[in-house]
């Protein structure tokens, strides 16, 4: 349609004298963006014509044209045949128009009961759930990488940390376990909790007050895969929780990842020397010949920061939006799909890294006899002979400062030093100076001791099997 010169919106064009001036295009066009929509889009306009000739508001013979339109609007975009207009504006409107070209007159009756604010919003939660689906597999395989390495390493013994300070010996497997546990808590309270609450259908809702025609939103609903529909169409339209929410629960994994890869960059370097990586996940220096620089540790820890930013973008696109829809929501899709690439793409590739991450166990091991690693297990040793705990406390921390002026470790001290500060040392002590005998003991449930942590593995390997 050409008015006073310039192109109307074919879609929409109805009301309106003059085409859009051309900045206004270009800056409303989305559609760079949310082509990615296209298999959601093209899935709810099949269901939807279905319940339409159900309606008896489109007719078998129609029904069948939109069906093959779409099945070959489809393949067009598959295989990278299709039109994308910007002037179209959206992924819908360009779906749409080609639709009225392949199918014919019956395309046009497609959109009765059906507004963009309805069709985006169920667009745009059928893309997210496939998306989860993705991303728990991706987690899966990262914990199925992460508990072969610690299943290899339950014994491998290595300080564990408070402040960064050697605090107190643990396994190698214990420590891989902690990221395993973490992981699983973004696997089900959170990636697959989410995903529940997304699972609401707001088509029907039509513009923002729902529709006169006698749409069946329940059977919708079943062709669609949705639990549950939704219940206000002013609600419908205009809700993005559930981005906000799958936004939120990728930054807390890209915040898990982060720390993964931040731990990785520590044990790395030269100074801790604790791991090896792989030559296919480090890259080397330009100048510097001997470097080995884990580059996609810190690539992930860094690019983690979008996950963060988006959500913040976000809150602060939704905040102020009156009821109901607002073409503010548009740009919700840079922010979910940005976060969304990121996480798929880090949660991969540290599966890589971690496949290939060789611990050092004799740097490790060293590392276990300084920093006064045992120096809670003589107290502990103490209560045991009935010394109250804040008093072996004390007493250990005279031990540590003696040992310290001499530049020794406790369990490096004379037996008969030891016996100065308190008559309850025997020679039994000896098991409880020594980090490989300590780690023994913490047995209880949670614990680092290596029989414990093979049950937990035990325990992690089924629950991954049982994921599929
Ligand atoms: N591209 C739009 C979006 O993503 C589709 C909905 C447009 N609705 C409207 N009333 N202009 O939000």
């Amino acid at each position: 349609m050409t008015k006073k010169g310039k192109k109307v919106n074919p879609l929409w064009g109805g009301r309106f004298d003059s085409g859009i001036n051309e900045l206004a295009q270009s800056f409303s066009a989305s559609i760079d963006i949310d082509k990615r929509l296209f298999e959601a889009d093209i899935k709810g306009s099949i269901a939807y014509a279905e319940v339409l000739k159900d309606a008896k508001l489109i007719n078998p013979s129609e029904l069948s044209k939109i069906k093959k339109g779409l099945a070959k609007i489809l393949k067009e975009i598959q295989e990278d045949k299709f039109h994308w207009d910007p002037a179209l504006e959206d992924v819908h409107m360009n779906i749409e128009s080609r639709l009225v070209k392949v199918a014919g007159a019956a395309a046009k009756k497609i959109h009765t009961g059906r507004s963009r604010n309805d069709q985006v919003a169920t667009d745009l939660r059928l893309f997210l759930r496939d998306k989860i689906a993705d991303l728990l597999n991706l987690l899966t395989l990262l914990q199925k990488s992460i508990v072969r390495k610690a299943e290899e390493n339950s014994e491998t013994i290595m300080p564990g940390f408070t402040h960064l300070q050697i605090a107190q010996p643990v396994t190698f497997g214990h420590h891989l376990m902690a990221w395993y546990e973490m992981l699983s808590r973004d696997y089900y309270s959170r990636l697959q909790d989410a995903n529940e609450r997304m699972s609401v259908l707001p088509l029907g809702s039509a513009a923002l007050s729902g529709t006169r025609f006698d749409i069946n939103r329940e059977l919708l609903k079943r062709k669609l895969g949705f639990k549950e529909i939704s219940k206000n169409s002013m609600d419908a339209v205009s809700d993005r929780d559930f981005v906000l929410e799958l936004a939120s629960v990728l930054s807390i994994i890209g915040i898990h990842l982060s720390r993964i890869c931040e731990e990785i960059v520590i044990w790395s370097s030269s100074q801790f020397n604790y791991v090896e990586l792989s030559d296919e996940v480090c890259t080397g220096s330009s100048i510097m010949p001997q470097k080995k620089n884990p580059d996609m540790a810190e690539l992930i820890r860094g690019g983690s920061s979008k996950t963060i930013a988006n959500l913040t973008g976000l809150l602060a696109l939704m905040k102020n939006l009156p009821l109901t829809y607002n073409r503010d929501l548009q740009d919700d899709k840079e922010y979910i799909f940005s976060s969304i690439d990121f996480s798929e793409d880090s949660l991969a590739l540290l599966t890589v890294v971690v496949n290939g991450m060789e611990p050092n166990k004799a740097k490790m091991k060293q590392d276990c006899f300084q920093g006064q690693i045992t120096a809670t297990d003589l107290a502990d040793y103490l209560v045991e002979k009935n010394m109250p705990f804040r008093q072996a406390h004390e007493v250990v921390g005279k031990i540590v400062a003696l040992a310290e002026s001499k530049d020794l470790q406790i369990f490096e001290l004379d037996f008969s030093e030891l016996r100065k500060f308190s008559k309850l040392i025997q020679e039994d002590v000896k098991d409880y100076l020594d980090p490989q005998k300590t780690i023994l003991s913490r047995k209880q449930t949670g614990g680092t001791a290596p029989s414990q942590v093979k049950k937990e593995i035990k325990k992690a390997k089924l629950t991954l099997e049982r994921r599929k």
